[in-house]
């Protein structure tokens, strides 16, 4: 039970040098976020020419004045679609309407007619799922032509594509979370579903329209000539079809309805966990660029780095003197009390029993778990084999698995190999997963890679006689190392929604602050864990 104790010389030179290179991350971090602001200007200025807001204007006039939002998949499709800023054509975050947290789900119409990339529909589909996760009403203004057509295998018959945001939302309704919607403008084809799945629909007059098929589509199939408005136009769903709920003057009258529709519709759910009075850290969390060594290939002192995250600096550490290469305690961040696993090295069987015994623990008493991963993955060599490093490993991943708390994923260093699986990675579906701009994740290392995939070309010319020269061999395993270093790099991962966003260390504390409170909202359910192998 301890207050931590930081000894870095923040004044001294390594740390200067340390804080100097995360610097340079850091503005990096900034100018792709900012990217957005670049680029479709002329798109944007032809939307406000029409009298529209634009999409994100849409989004801070819905949200309660001075209050936070904070966005998701900020960086989703980064350098993946032509001309597409990053974000791709959608925008989504938890924002707060009448002191309610909402899911905001908002298409971005100038940037190819709001319509769906694969990525866009991956991020709405997860946007909905955090919704559900958290119980929070979704909000969609819609702006959308519909699928981008070229992008039909990546959008439309699978799960977790297009088709998957109309489940989530029935299914969402079905439970009583609520579902709202505003047509602020196109809403066409398959499009045309989300407004009409929706609980409570408004539609802005002469401006927003929604049809299955538009009037080109319309005299094909059936020779018939009728204009957009009369087709589709928000009077005629108004009065005609029933198709809308609530006919707005203009985007910030519609807007002004959603707010009215919240305050009478949804409350803001109690704390189901308990929460003390927050405090700061000891130490400054800035500080934490510092502290993360200039060269990848070392690692962080990660209590140096919890001295600065969580309230007073307090962390109650398990187990101190075992399994030392993974940090595990009990701290508060904003009040909410978390247990957090953090590496300090690659994974032993100790390191991996004692998360095993302390998820537990979390469980039985519904303490959301932080996972912060720094490894380069499980020990490997006779001696790990023989204690059974595999199965050892193999309970880590069990416990972690069937833990049914809330699970935060932050890859603040390296995550490698089963050791990205071990510490909560996307594919056990943590509540939230992010990185730091320095962080790396990939199967393995890029020399590790280029060293295994050499290898099993030399056994293969061997077998085949041929001789394979050193230089040749130099040549085959350059891009390889480049390949898997730029696959590692979190740009990579928030462009393919592997994680939810790239963190700046020193927001991390703020961020996860919001999350704990969303997560104490919803109450606790049991842990039952999966076989473990003895
Ligand atoms: N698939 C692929 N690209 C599309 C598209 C679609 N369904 N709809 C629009 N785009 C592209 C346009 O080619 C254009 O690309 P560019 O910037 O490279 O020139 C860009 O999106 C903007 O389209 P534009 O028509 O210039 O903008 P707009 O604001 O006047 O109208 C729409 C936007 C979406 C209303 C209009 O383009 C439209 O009706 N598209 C067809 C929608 C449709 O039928 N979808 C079927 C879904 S199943």
């Amino acid at each position: 039970m301890s207050v931590l104790q930081s000894h870095v010389a923040t004044g001294g030179e390594e740390f200067r040098r340390n804080r100097d290179a995360y610097a340079g991350l850091i503005a990096q971090l900034h100018r792709r976020r900012s990217e957005y602001e670049g680029m479709g200007q002329r798109a944007r200025d032809r939307h406000e020419s029409l009298g529209k807001l634009l999409p994100r204007d849409r989004v801070d006039v819905l949200l309660d004045p001075g209050s936070p939002f904070l966005e998701l998949g900020e960086l989703a499709g980064i350098d993946m679609y032509d001309s597409v800023p990053p974000g791709a054509g959608i925008i989504t975050g938890i924002g707060q309407v009448g002191g309610v947290s909402c899911m905001i789900i908002a298409n971005d119409a100038p940037v190819k007619g709001g319509t769906y990339y694969t990525m866009t529909a991956k991020k709405h589909v997860r946007a909905q799922k955090i919704a559900w996760q958290h119980r929070l009403p979704n909000i969609t203004l819609v702006d959308s032509g519909g699928a981008n057509l070229p992008e039909q295998p990546g959008i439309f018959p699978d799960v977790g594509q297009y088709g998957s945001v109309f489940n989530q939302l029935v299914r969402q309704s079905a439970e009583g979370i609520p579902q709202i919607s505003v047509v602020h403008g196109a809403c066409t084809a398959g499009g045309t579903y989300v407004p009409a799945l929706c609980d409570i629909t408004i539609i802005v007059r002469e401006q927003g329209y929604l049809h299955l098929g538009g009037p080109e589509l319309t005299f094909a199939a059936t020779g018939e000539d009728v204009d957009r408005e009369t087709l589709g136009g928000a009077q005629m769903h108004s009065s005609i079809s029933g198709v809308t709920d609530y006919l707005a003057e203009n985007d910030r009258h519609a807007l002004a309805m959603v707010r009215d529709v919240v305050g009478d519709t949804c409350r803001r759910a109690p704390l189901a966990r308990a929460v003390r009075t927050p405090a700061e850290p000891r130490y400054d969390p800035g500080e934490i660029h510092g502290l993360i060594p200039e060269d990848p290939r070392l690692p962080a002192d990660i209590r140096e780095i919890l001295a600065r995250l969580v309230d007073d600096s307090y962390f109650d550490e398990f187990k101190l003197r075992y399994g030392e290469s993974l940090i595990c305690g009990f701290a508060y961040i904003g009040g909410f009390k978390v247990g957090i696993l953090a590496n300090q090295g690659v994974i032993f069987s100790d390191s991996a029993l004692k998360a095993v015994h302390f998820i537990d623990l979390c469980c039985k008493q519904d303490i959301p778990l932080l996972f912060m991963a720094d490894n380069s993955g499980f020990m490997v060599g006779r001696e790990a084999e023989h204690g059974g490093i595999s199965k050892d490993g193999a309970k880590m991943i069990t416990a972690m698995a069937s833990a049914n708390v809330p699970k935060y994923n932050i890859i603040i260093g390296k995550s490698y190999g089963a050791g990205y699986m071990a510490m909560c990675s996307r594919p056990f579906e943590p509540h939230f997963a992010f990185g730091w701009p320095n962080g790396r994740a990939a199967l393995m290392g890029p020399e590790q890679a280029a060293i295994t995939l050499a290898m099993v070309q030399r056994q293969k010319r061997a077998r085949d006689g041929e001789d394979w020269p050193a230089e040749a061999e130099e040549a085959f395993k350059e891009p390889i190392r480049r390949d898997f270093e730029a696959f590692a790099s979190m740009y990579n991962f928030a462009a393919n929604l592997w994680i939810d966003g790239i963190l700046d260390p020193a927001e991390t504390r703020q961020v996860m602050t919001l999350l704990l409170d969303l997560a104490a909202r919803v109450p606790g359910q049991a842990s039952p864990f999966g076989v473990l192998r003895m």
